[in-house]
């Protein structure tokens, strides 16, 4: 199995785009994505109409136990998430959520090649997506990842096994995660040096 990511579509430079898993301290920046989303991806992710305050209390439900997210990043915002929710049930259900401007550019095939990685690395067999029937973009990532694909009235659930984790899954969420690491370590860093020379950079970013 090759240790490199498949190509993706133009965009950002690769330097300025990461993904990292994301925690109950990420529930804020999760909350501002979400609500980001247009009614459209809002949808397609939810399956019907929702509102801010159904946002707000599913953030604040979100990334705790019981589940797996990973959130992808374009010049430290965050734009993109793939949820792994009841990672104990028999089956954990996955879901994705990428923001109109970055919608059909590779980055939902990222993710979603992630969240396998960590299913994977996390020993979880298998998982399934729910989507509507005319969320053709979804539908294609999984296939493409060689998921099962039911079609029911409205909607298609597609069931996706995997095998174990292996060297080269480990190593790349590894260095996802190492990746994440340095940028955060060497931001707080540029942060301190700029303090120390009274400049917030900061207010210079909003
Ligand atoms: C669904 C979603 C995750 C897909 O991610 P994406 O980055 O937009 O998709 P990609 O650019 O990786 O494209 C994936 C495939 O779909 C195709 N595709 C992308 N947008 C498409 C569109 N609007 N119509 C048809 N096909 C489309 C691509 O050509 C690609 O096909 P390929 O793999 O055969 O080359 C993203 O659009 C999204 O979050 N949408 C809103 C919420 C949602 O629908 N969530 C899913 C339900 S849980």
């Amino acid at each position: 199995m090759s240790l490199i990511q498949p190509p993706h579509r133009s965009g950002p430079s690769d330097a300025a785009v990461h993904i990292r898993r994301l925690r109950r301290s990420d529930r804020a920046e999760f909350l501002a994505h979400l609500l980001r989303l247009d009614g459209e991806s809002r949808r397609m992710r939810f399956g019907s109409a929702v509102n801010d305050g159904f946002l707000t209390r599913y953030a604040q439900s979100t990334l705790g136990p019981g589940g797996m997210a990973k959130g992808l990043f374009i010049d430290r915002t965050l734009r993109g998430v793939a949820e792994l929710r009841e990672i104990d049930s028999p089956m954990p259900e996955a879901a994705f959520s990428l923001e109109p401007l970055w919608q059909g550019q590779g980055y939902g095939t990222r993710l979603f090649s992630s969240l396998v990685d960590g299913a994977r690395n996390a020993a979880l067999p298998h998982f399934k997506i729910q989507c509507l029937r005319d969320n053709v973009a979804m539908q294609r990532i999984a296939r493409r990842h060689e998921a099962e694909l039911q079609f029911a009235e409205g909607e298609v659930v597609a069931e996706l096994r995997h095998p174990g984790g292996d060297f080269a899954s480990l190593l790349r969420e590894a260095s996802e995660e190492h990746f994440a690491r340095s940028l955060a370590a060497a931001d707080r860093a540029l942060y301190r040096i700029a303090a120390e020379a009274g400049v917030d950079l900061r207010l210079r970013r909003a």
